[in-house]
């Protein structure tokens, strides 16, 4: 007999920040355990939910309504920004339900320093990265001297390895920078304290999960960044250092893909990027400005202005396929209150030829041209407004907005679960009530 799998992705179809902390936090409302598979204090979830403010780098949107989180082995842990979060929930009278993996790798702040460095040298090729140490992280992790949750628990494993890395490191360091010098003993205790710190929440998360989706348990995906920023099938190499899009579940939790039930895919509806690398539909003038404050478009991890620009269908449709999409979900409908006529990207032309795939090499992305579709936009209105529209449902939507809805979901192929229109839980229209 076949199992039921109630089980959910949701993956960012563009260049991260689509607004997954909040529709996880709302799909949390219906699931038992919520999971993070990649990237580390790189991401940034922001969540609204009565009046309170929530911001998360690492762990799973569903830490707020004090459900079951797990933080996969796909990921890169800085433990004290962990630690960190886990008290400020605490204070906030929340209770955390976390399950760490043993062999998620461990950032030290040398990869920390090296990613800064790394950077520098890049050039023309830097990423613009948040520097935090995630690169520099996954690339020992690739290079199997990696160190793991499993060894910041057991100091005796971690003094060995870390006096190892630390050396090779270092000697790495200073071919950038001569004068650089840290204690390794002083990064050894502060590392052995966060590893008694931490001991209570670490676990088999792969057992844990499978027994947890065999048993019928509703389990959430939440994929930090998104598509683009991919490893391997993103706009290499201005992207991360992971898998973000629904790819990178299996491995970075152990969870085989027959048991990833739906996959969700969210767009805004515009496009940001955070650092570099070539954005075809990037605007820079008045419009952007407009619509950079209206979606508080800065960034939650290092409070960069995010570039923006109008949404890109040929890249998302590209993403549908890379992650299997099922449904689509869109957010921010009303940062583009009072701005008119808006753009939609509906295909590249290359030396005057309309290209069937999206490119995929920046190189080449570089010489292409958008070729847009225009609509007429919507009033402005109050937060109140969007929020009452919200309440009342689809139907209360202003025409031009449900023009632009229907455009998406024609050009996309694929139908709509979701829009959002505000910040709030509950600024949001549910269209498919059936996600699970
Ligand atoms: P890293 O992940 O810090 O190595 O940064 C690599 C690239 O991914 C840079 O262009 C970052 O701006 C981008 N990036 C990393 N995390 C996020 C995110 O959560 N949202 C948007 N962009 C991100």
């Amino acid at each position: 007999m076949t199992k039921e799998i109630n089980t959910i992705a949701v993956c960012g179809l563009s260049w991260g920040d689509e607004g997954k902390g909040k529709v996880t936090d709302y799909l949390a409302q219906q699931s038992d355990i919520v999971v993070r598979y990649n990237g580390g204090n790189n991401a940034g979830h922001t969540i609204e939910a009565n009046g309170i403010k929530y911001k998360f780098k690492l762990i799973p949107s569903g830490a707020v309504l004090e459900k079951e989180v797990v933080i996969g082995n796909g990921c890169v842990i800085n433990p004290k920004v962990l630690l960190e979060e886990i008290n400020n929930l605490n204070k906030l009278n929340k209770k955390v339900d976390l399950k760490l993996s043993s062999t998620a790798h461990v950032i030290f702040p040398f990869h920390i320093a090296l990613d800064g460095l790394e950077e520098a040298s890049k050039g023309e090729y830097s990423a613009g990265t948040t520097k935090r140490g995630i690169g520099p992280t996954y690339s020992d992790k690739a290079g199997r001297w990696g160190i793991r949750i499993f060894d910041l628990i057991h100091p005796e494993f971690l003094k060995p390895k870390l006096e190892k890395l630390f050396q090779i490191k270092k000697n790495l360091i200073k071919t950038y920078d001569p004068n650089w010098d840290m204690d390794l003993e002083s990064i050894f205790q502060d590392y052995k304290t966060y590893g008694e710190r931490l001991k209570a929440y670490v676990t088999d998360t792969a057992y844990y999960l499978n027994k947890a989706i065999d048993s019928g348990k509703k389990v959430v995906f939440e994929g930090a960044q998104g598509n683009l920023l991919c490893i391997d099938h993103g706009m290499y190499p201005f992207g991360t250092s992971s898998n973000p899009n629904a790819l990178g579940i299996s491995a970075g939790t152990g969870i085989p893909p027959k048991k990833i039930g739906k996959i969700v895919g969210i767009i805004k509806a515009y496009t940001s990027r955070v650092g570099e690398g070539k954005f075809p539909t990037e605007l820079f003038n008045d419009i952007a400005e407009k619509i950079r404050e209206q979606g508080h478009e800065y960034g939650t991890v290092t409070g960069r202005p995010r570039r923006v620009g109008w949404l890109d269908l040929f890249n998302i449709k590209y993403g549908i396929m890379i992650n299997g999409i099922d449904k689509i979900i869109i957010t921010l409908l009303d940062a583009l209150h009072g701005i008119t006529p808006i753009k939609m990207c509906i295909g590249y032309e290359l030396n005057g030829q309309i290209l069937e795939s999206w490119p995929i090499q920046h190189e080449i992305i570089e010489k292409c041209k958008p070729i847009y579709k225009e609509f007429e936009g919507w009033e402005k209105k109050s937060s109140e407004e969007w929020s009452e529209i919200a309440n009342q449902g689809y139907d209360s939507l202003p025409n031009a907005m449900k023009i632009y809805l229907q455009a998406i979901k024609e050009e996309l192929k694929t139908d709509i679960a979701i829009i959002s229109i505000g910040p709030n839980r509950n600024d949001t229209i549910v269209l498919d009530e059936d996600l699970f």
